[in-house]
């Protein structure tokens, strides 16, 4: 079987792609702070912070891909030093040394390297990051490019899920409203939030096509972060009254309004289906049970 390997396994999204990928490949993943174990899967330690350990890995496992999910996202750290180190240089280091084992990368990136003006960006929008983490991302992208690997770029959306734990986009919102909390929530910041097992698919299917440049891949619904808010929360059971819809404008933040994505490209070239919530959550059913299918 090729060699995969996955930066950032420990997090939520490689999580699911170990668990996608490892019928089909042998896979490496790596964490960094939260050993973890997936049956079927070889684990190792890395800071993609650090060049040679970085280097040393790829060239002892060789992997035929490298599917880089590692990251420091907003919520881990608000320090921009942390977003350079590990978002921009990490990933230069990454890309350049799938570039010097001829490996294929996939590249996870964001849908905030846009500074949210347009809204329904594609792939050929330049990026205008208003954010630490949206410049660190799109600074990651540019190492990539620089390092010429046979790479793709896949910019994605809020990224949810229930399973093996809840996705911090659910998370916060589940245990805020469960502790009595009022959620303020953007009633004009705009995403296209994706269920974090149909992009591990997505990003499973690319590492064996041979489309390389950016790709978005992002959910077929476009929703505020309230009408998001409001769909977690019915699925759990819990009042939407726990939510409160404020707006952006009157709240002083700068934070890009609309980051939607035109996914028409992924859609045409993959066989993975990018549903929306409500489709999502309708075939889920109810998640108060707890039981399956609750994914
Ligand atoms: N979550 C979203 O809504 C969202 C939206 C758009 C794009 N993205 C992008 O999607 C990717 C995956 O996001 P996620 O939510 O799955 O992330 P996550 O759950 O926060 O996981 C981050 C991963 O990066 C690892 N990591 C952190 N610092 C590291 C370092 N210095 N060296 C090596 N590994 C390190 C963590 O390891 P430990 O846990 O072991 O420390 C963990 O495995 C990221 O590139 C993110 O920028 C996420």
């Amino acid at each position: 079987m090729r060699r995969l390997l996955i930066t950032g396994g420990s997090g939520y999204l490689g999580t699911w792609v170990a668990l996608l990928a490892r019928d089909g490949w042998d896979v490496t993943a790596t964490y960094f702070s939260h050993p973890t174990d997936i049956p079927g899967v070889a684990w190792r330690r890395l800071d993609v912070r650090d060049a040679g350990a970085v280097a040393a890995l790829v060239e002892e496992l060789r992997p035929a891909v490298i599917v880089h999910t590692a990251a420091v996202n907003p919520g881990h750290s608000a320090d921009d030093h942390d977003f350079m180190a590990v978002n921009r240089d990490g990933s230069g280091h990454v890309a350049r040394a799938a570039a010097a084992v001829a490996a294929r990368l996939i590249h996870i990136s964001t849908d905030v390297v846009f500074d949210g003006r347009k809204g329904n960006y594609n792939e050929d929008d330049p990026p205008s990051p208003l954010t630490p983490y949206g410049r660190s991302k799109a600074q990651a992208e540019e190492e990539v490019r620089k390092a010429g690997a046979e790479a793709v770029i896949v910019r994605t959306s809020l990224i949810y899920g229930w399973r093996p734990r809840l996705a911090r986009q659910v998370r916060w919102i589940v245990e805020a409203a469960q502790a009595g909390e009022r959620l303020r929530l953007f009633s004009d910041e705009l995403r296209c939030p994706i269920w974090v097992r149909s992009l591990a698919a997505a990003v499973v299917e690319l590492a064996t096509l041979d489309y390389t440049g950016v790709l978005h891949v992002a959910g077929a619904q476009t929703l505020s972060r309230y009408e998001f808010g409001l769909r977690l929360l019915r699925h759990h059971g819990l009042p939407p009254t726990a939510a409160v819809p404020v707006s952006v404008r009157d709240s002083g933040l700068v934070r890009p309004p609309d980051c939607t994505l035109d996914c028409r490209r992924a859609r045409s070239l993959l066989r993975t289906r990018l549903p929306g919530v409500d489709e999502v959550l309708r075939s889920l059913g109810d998640g108060r049970s707890g039981r399956p299918p609750y994914a």
